[in-house]
């Protein structure tokens, strides 16, 4: 949800559909609602709802298809231009919430203040602000707040947080991934969905070695990734698998299930890249 222009479709095709943020600029208005279907390990699909945010549409999802727009939801996602003050939008945000709480009072808002990159430095202040003003406007309702751009990481970050969410078993996963690790003798195990590229659970290391990891590491990785999955297309190569070796530490992305990556980064020198990837091969019956 949000105001039309807010940035709803161009996120949709960088994440899901693999495209580059530079192609976004030709995307047209979203007629109505826009569909689709992602499919996370195994059984898990992702049922993506973009609804086109002109004002015509927001009245007519607020009045005559509210019970379609809002029943069943897990997530609500609502992208709110950094720039923009339009009075007109926080009734709609206020609305929805009002329709979300009455037809599927379970699912979690999610709020994006999106095109962050148009912000000049010091970019907190302002960032701080709209989420205050926000906050205020959202009454009692819980809502994660993220400032977006797709111009940066920033986006996977978000997405990763909102897809986190709906994993029911995330905990699980995260228990085996830890046993993974310590088999490996890895610092930290990674697990990212296989299209989107963003990170579906991880391993849970110690304090000592999480202070020493970049913070932003995991929605870093997914748009190098992703960047390159594109160069590769661009020259009709697929991309299969990528070790690192580097001066302290070893990774290597591989692919762990039909829907899934992994990636596991070890500071032992000893450890060999054959012998990584001879664990990664043993653990898939696991994982599947
Ligand atoms: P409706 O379909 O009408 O609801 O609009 P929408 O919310 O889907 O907007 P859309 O994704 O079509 O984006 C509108 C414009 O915003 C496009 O020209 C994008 O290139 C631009 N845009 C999207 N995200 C960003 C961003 O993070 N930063 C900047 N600077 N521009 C962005």
């Amino acid at each position: 949800m949000g105001a039309s222009g807010s940035g709803k479709t161009s996120m949709r095709s960088l994440i899901f559909s693999n495209n580059p943020a530079s192609l976004t600029s030709r995307l047209g208005a979203t007629i109505d609602v826009e569909q689709n279907h992602v499919r996370f390990l195994g059984d898990l699909i992702l049922n993506l709802w973009d609804c086109g945010g002109q004002d015509a549409f927001m009245d007519s999802y607020l009045a005559t298809q509210r019970s379609t727009i809002f029943s069943h939801v897990g997530v609500m996602i609502y992208v709110f231009e950094v720039e923009s003050r339009n009075e007109s939008e926080m009734v709609y945000y206020a609305d929805c919430l009002d329709a979300l709480k009455t037809y599927s009072p379970e699912s979690a808002v999610f709020l994006l203040v999106h095109k962050m990159d148009l912000i000049r430095e010091p970019k907190e202040p302002v960032f701080e602000a709209r989420k205050k003003q926000l906050l205020d406007a959202t009454g009692d309702t819980v809502a994660s707040i993220f400032g977006t751009s797709i111009y940066d990481e920033s986006l996977y970050r978000a997405w990763s947080q909102i897809v986190h969410s709906l994993i029911p078993n995330a905990t699980v996963l995260s228990k085996h991934l830890t046993t993974f690790a310590d088999a490996c003798s890895a610092t930290e195990v990674v697990l990212f969905e296989r299209t989107t590229f963003l990170v579906i659970a991880t391993s849970s290391s110690s304090q000592s070695q999480r202070s020493a990891l970049d913070p932003t590491r995991y929605e870093r990785t997914s748009e190098l990734i992703k960047a390159f999955k594109y160069s590769c297309s661009r020259i009709r190569e697929e991309f299969h698998t990528l070790c690192v070796e580097l001066d302290g530490f070893t990774a290597v992305l591989d692919e762990m299930t039909k829907n899934t990556y992994v990636l596991v980064i070890i500071h032992n020198p000893v450890i060999e890249v054959s012998a990584i990837k001879l664990n990664i091969a043993m653990a898939r019956r696991k994982f599947e």
